[in-house]
């Protein structure tokens, strides 16, 4: 029996508090986490209670309606949202965009439930695109985790995996762990078992092997940050199944909405890579932990969002992307 997550159940604005399924407990424990501050909001995106680049963005959003809800200083809940994480640009765009019809609670608790319903529809709107590129008979594989979890509802790439397997597509999805805190064998394996779809979950450093001999025909994946050029900044590791894809002649897809291009960044250089604690990684030895990477964008088969499919050269076609679906939103 498939169990679909509803948008509301991964994470919810109430009256007095922004509620959301814990995902440092999943899958052993489906457990809400109630935040009653926007400084609860911030240290649950921090500590990745709620993560994946769109659904950070409306847990910031959720965060500050939440502190005009409670009378908190707007400038003080703004400033501690925007520094909970760095690379995801949603988080950034989606502080933005919460406060475009003033600051009164409910303005702000309009636009960021507007927020969620938005960024829900455009990734189902984007996964029929994706899965159209997809052949007959797939055998997917994926990295970290870009279901709803990871963005308020039905999710990027693995939302592009869903719709592909309910026009009958899919016959194998393998996700890549995800080291090192398992957003992979933890999350998207969980996702994936609640859709009733077929997978495998291989360790990070058996990708390669597994696309060479297991038949893999595409690899999709989520993203963090995109520049204008197409260098796209996602879950570290993503950089290297890009090489390997390029190797074998497997097709390369980035599945994300254009609230995730950064019209500010010309090119990866300038996005800013988060480095997570050290602990994460490893006790008793110096350790370097990015939690991102950039995948240049000739690597990249086509970045599939809302609006279509965009593929090399992606300059200037995703400024204009940012810009037109900026205009629909409007
Ligand atoms: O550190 P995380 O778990 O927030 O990283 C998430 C990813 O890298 C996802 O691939 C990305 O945010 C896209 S989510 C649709």
């Amino acid at each position: 029996m498939t169990r679909d997550l509803r948008p509301t159940d991964v994470i919810r604005l109430e009256p007095d508090s922004v509620r959301m399924l814990d995902q440092r407990k999943l899958p052993e424990r489906e457990v809400e986490l109630v935040c009653r501050s926007s400084a609860e909001v911030a240290t649950a995106i921090g500590e990745l209670a709620v993560r994946g680049a769109p659904a950070i963005g409306i847990a910031a959003a959720m965060g500050l309606a939440l502190a005009a809800i409670k009378g908190e200083d707007l400038a003080e809940a703004e400033a501690t949202l925007r520094r909970s994480r760095p690379t995801a640009v949603n988080l950034a765009w989606a502080i933005t965009d919460v406060k475009r019809d003033g600051l009164r609670p409910d303005e702000l608790v309009r636009n960021a439930q507007r927020i969620h319903t938005d960024e829900v529809a455009r990734c189902v709107t984007m996964s029929r695109h994706a899965a159209a590129r997809f052949p007959d008979d797939a055998v997917v594989l994926t990295h970290c985790n870009t279901g709803a979890l990871a963005t308020g509802g039905h999710g990027t790439a693995l939302g592009a995996i869903r719709t592909a397997f309910d026009l009958g597509k899919v016959r194998h999805v393998y996700v890549d762990e995800t080291r090192p805190l398992l957003q992979g064998s933890r999350l998207t394996a969980w996702e994936l078992d609640r859709a009733g779809i077929e997978h495998t979950v291989i360790v990070d450093s058996a990708a390669s092997a597994t696309i060479a001999q297991k038949g893999v025909t595409n690899v999709v994946v989520g993203a963090d940050r995109i520049a204008v050029n197409g260098d796209t900044a996602n879950k570290v590791g993503t950089y290297g199944l890009a090489v390997i894809c390029e190797r074998r002649g497997v097709p390369f897809d980035v599945v994300a909405p254009t609230t995730t291009i950064d019209g500010g960044a010309d090119t990866g250089a300038s996005i800013p890579i988060e480095e997570r604690p050290a602990e994460e990684v490893a006790l008793h030895s110096p350790v370097y932990n990015p939690a991102f990477d950039v995948t240049p964008s000739d690597l990249i088969s086509a970045i599939v969002t809302e609006l279509g499919v965009h593929q090399n050269p992606y300059a200037p076609a995703l400024a204009d992307a940012v810009l037109t679906s900026a205009s629909i939103r409007t």
